[in-house]
């Protein structure tokens, strides 16, 4: 059987709130404070993921560690933690650990931490591009639209998950719009894509003016708070959020009724999986970037994976083959902690449709959208 571990970390103080009510009634640095000194630890057992082929148990760990000091706090301090929650996975049998959220994202992409342990790491991204993309397709074809016709935008664009995304989809879409905080890196990579490909690739720093020229949004940006509000949506829009923290202000949910947002990156685990903990995605499901570390933990292949920023197409290709071996499957849309209903993706789509119509820009045709339905066994 194989042994993977799971970081995680607070994502924000009101999450440690939430756990630990006592908490409440210190300042946000004095739990801050308290997390700086606390030893990472073990907070659940994962037991019951079985596929015909391989079964895995694991441990979910905690790097003490909130978003906002992985912004803030020197990169040697944030790396040294996570190296050091690293060791507990060693500790606790594990042979492969995979780094969450910011566990991720800091410094080298988890090179420098692989390098400092005796196990394999991953980052998981892989896994959350090939999910991410998969959840974006679906999406964009139960509106209707082809993704041939679509202006594709991508936040976090020059990112370790937005990049691939950009390579993987850019011979595919119509116009694509690279977003992010550098300008330079963004036209490096427009000069990337473009030097194969007859595509017209726009650049932006300015995430309100970008994104109302997109049809489809993948958003997939290291912000530490929300960044995509409810005017900066075009009607009918596609939005695959796939950062931890959301990049889609919780306003979306309540002032735009025209646009699918949907949650990149969440999987059907098979067997019986069991995390002792909530995860904070419905029962049997869990992240894509969880899954990779499972997927490699059932095959017992106990190698890096994904580290670093520049992730290659084949190593997408390869772990989707081995997640669907498996039976792990993208589920179905949900948005903002809460599955959408048939219901609520008609309603979606009909008001998209309308207040496209009436803004003049191209609308599918309803037959497209009709046999969709169909196909979803809507
Ligand atoms: N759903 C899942 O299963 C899953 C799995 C793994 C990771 N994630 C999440 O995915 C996100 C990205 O991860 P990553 O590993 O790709 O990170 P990354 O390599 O650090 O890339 C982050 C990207 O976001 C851009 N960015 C940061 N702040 C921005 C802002 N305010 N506006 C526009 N762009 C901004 C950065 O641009 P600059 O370089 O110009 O700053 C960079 O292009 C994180 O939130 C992570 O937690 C989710």
């Amino acid at each position: 059987m194989g042994q993977f571990a799971f970081m995680i970390h607070p994502l924000d103080v009101e999450s440690v709130t939430r756990q630990y009510s006592w908490a409440k009634i210190l300042p946000e640095r004095a739990i801050e404070a308290i997390l700086g000194r606390l030893p990472p630890f073990k907070v659940s057992t994962i037991t019951g993921i079985r596929s015909p082929y391989g079964e895995a148990d694991g441990h979910f760990i905690v790097c003490p560690v909130t978003t906002r000091q992985f912004l803030r706090l020197p990169e040697e301090t944030t790396v040294r933690r996570v190296v050091e929650t690293g060791r507990l996975a060693e500790r606790l049998g594990a042979r492969v650990v995979g780094l969450g959220a910011f566990t991720a994202v800091v410094g080298d992409a988890g090179k420098t931490v692989a390098e400092q342990l005796d196990i394999a790491v991953t980052t998981g991204n892989s896994y959350t591009v090939a999910t991410a993309i998969e959840g974006a397709r679906n999406a964009v074809e139960y509106m209707g639209y082809n993704l041939s016709d679509v202006t594709l935008a991508v936040v976090g664009a020059t990112g370790s998950i937005g990049r691939i995304c950009v390579q993987m989809l850019a011979d595919e879409v119509g116009d694509l719009v690279l977003v992010g905080r550098k300008e330079a890196d963004l036209e490096a990579l427009k000069e990337e894509i473009t030097r194969s490909r007859e595509i017209s690739v726009g650049v932006s720093t300015d995430v309100a003016r970008a994104l109302p020229e997109a049809d489809v949004i993948i958003t997939v940006s290291s912000a530490a708070d929300a960044i995509i509000e409810p005017e900066h949506l075009r009607p009918g829009a596609v939005v695959c959020d796939v950062a931890r923290p959301r990049d889609v202000s919780e306003r979306v949910a309540s002032a735009r009724d025209d646009v699918l947002v949907i949650e990149g990156g969440i999987v059907s685990v098979p067997g019986e999986p069991n995390w002792s903990l909530d995860i904070g995605t419905p029962r049997g499901t869990c992240m894509a970037c969880m899954a990779e570390t499972m997927i490699l933990a059932m095959e017992e292949r106990y190698e890096n994976y994904t580290l670093g920023r520049d992730l290659t197409v084949d190593q997408v290709v390869e772990i989707e083959r081995l997640a669907k071996h498996h039976g792990f499957s993208v589920t179905g849309f949900r948005a903002f902690d809460k599955q959408l209903s048939e219901s609520d993706l008609r309603a979606i789509r009909k008001r998209g449709h309308e207040n496209r119509r009436r803004m003049g820009l191209h609308v599918p045709s309803l037959d497209s959208a009709i046999a969709v339905e169909i196909d979803s066994g809507g």
